[in-house]
């Protein structure tokens, strides 16, 4: 196989990243587009006069030049796309939240497994070079022992109408979490409200607990006047902050942090360190061209993904186990 015949599901805000990436790529060659809605099509025909676009999903599943296909739909059609696909023997990269349940992503998994396909999951930011900086700095053992990570994700919109904002945004940080921490979380407890959509919530809080006393929190919001992408991780030698609004400076370690003595009257003192800050150099190699090609050579190499069925699988577990907790409003046990 010289290059890859690909086809993208979804051309809506993200499937065009997708296939101006794929574009990009000279392994790659960009047969079809599918999508229901005909003036998304007319723009992605626009802007790539070569590319076949058509509203019915049977047209790719049957063109023996499609060799893969990405899935960037709303995630209802996420299991009956990929099953589709894998059934007509292609490879499949899948849009967070990989699936609605545990039971579809099995499925799915177990398939591909069956049929020796690639599943891919589409973690973007594990294949983010601030990521990956921020994994190497941890195994490096940079922060010292690391008291918590600290996300937020909010902003004004895009409220989606068959997830709420934890299906939505969470992946992200499930994903940052299960890469960049060697142990698995122990419990999730959900915070959240919806003020706006009747059946969504727009604004949560996560919490997860991990062995050590170290703890996630991530803050997520469609309701927010301000974007912000921010990640903060605290050790007990260093403190990092990942900012990705910043085009220059996305990481900055700073070497801050608190002592509590006890004097000789045995009372306690703080004492603060106010050192250097330093900003670490990325490559700024868009984050999606990594993952699709790590997705096109897993291909042609028969190589298993970074972000494959069992790491999307991974990621619905603990969007199930947020759910129950925001039923029940009580800490989930994950384990
Ligand atoms: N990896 C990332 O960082 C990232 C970022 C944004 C969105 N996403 C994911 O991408 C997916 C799409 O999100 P979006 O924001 O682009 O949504 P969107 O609503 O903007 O676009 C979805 C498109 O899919 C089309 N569609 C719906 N059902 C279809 C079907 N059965 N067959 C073909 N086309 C169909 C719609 O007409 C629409 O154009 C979601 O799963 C989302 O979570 C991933």
């Amino acid at each position: 196989m010289k290059t890859i015949g690909v086809a993208v599901f979804g051309a809506g805000y993200w499937g065009p990243n997708l296939i101006r990436n794929f574009h990009a790529l000279p392994e790659a060659n960009v047969v079809a587009v599918c999508d229901l809605d005909k003036t998304r099509l007319s723009h992605v025909q626009t802007l790539y006069p070569s590319i076949k676009t058509t509203t019915q999903s049977g047209d790719v599943f049957s063109d023996p030049t499609v060799h893969a296909v990405a899935i960037a739909t709303p995630l209802a059609t996420h299991f009956p796309l990929a099953k589709k696909a894998l059934i007509a023997d292609k490879h499949v990269l899948l849009e967070k939240p990989f699936t609605r349940t545990v039971r579809e992503a099995e499925e799915l998994i177990m398939l591909s497994e069956k049929k020796h396909l690639v599943l891919f999951a589409g973690h973007t930011y594990v294949y983010n070079t601030a990521i990956q900086k921020i994994k190497k700095v941890l195994s490096q053992k940079k922060l010292g022992k690391v008291y918590y990570y600290e996300s937020m994700r909010a902003n004004l919109g895009l409220i989606q109408h068959d997830a709420n904002v934890i299906w939505d945004l969470a992946p992200h940080d499930f994903s940052i979490l299960n890469y960049i921490f060697p142990t698995k979380p122990l419990a999730i407890r959900v915070l959240s409200s919806r003020f706006v959509h009747s059946r969504q919530e727009e604004v949560a809080h996560v919490f997860v607990r991990y062995e050590n006393n170290l703890f996630a929190h991530m803050y997520l919001s469609w309701l927010s006047p301000l974007k912000i992408r921010m990640t903060m991780l605290a050790g007990s030698k260093k403190m990092l902050v990942f900012d990705q609004q910043n085009p220059v400076e996305q990481i900055r370690l700073y070497d801050k942090g608190v002592m509590v003595t006890k004097d000789k009257n045995n009372s306690l003192r703080s004492s603060y360190r106010y050192g250097d800050v330093i900003v670490p150099a990325l490559d700024d190699t868009e984050a999606l061209s990594t993952e699709l090609r790590h997705f096109l050579s897993c291909i042609r190499e028969k190589q298993k993904p970074l972000t494959g069925g069992k790491e999307g699988l991974e990621i619905v577990k603990l969007l199930e186990a947020a759910d129950r907790s925001l039923k029940s409003g009580k800490e989930i046990l994950l384990r």
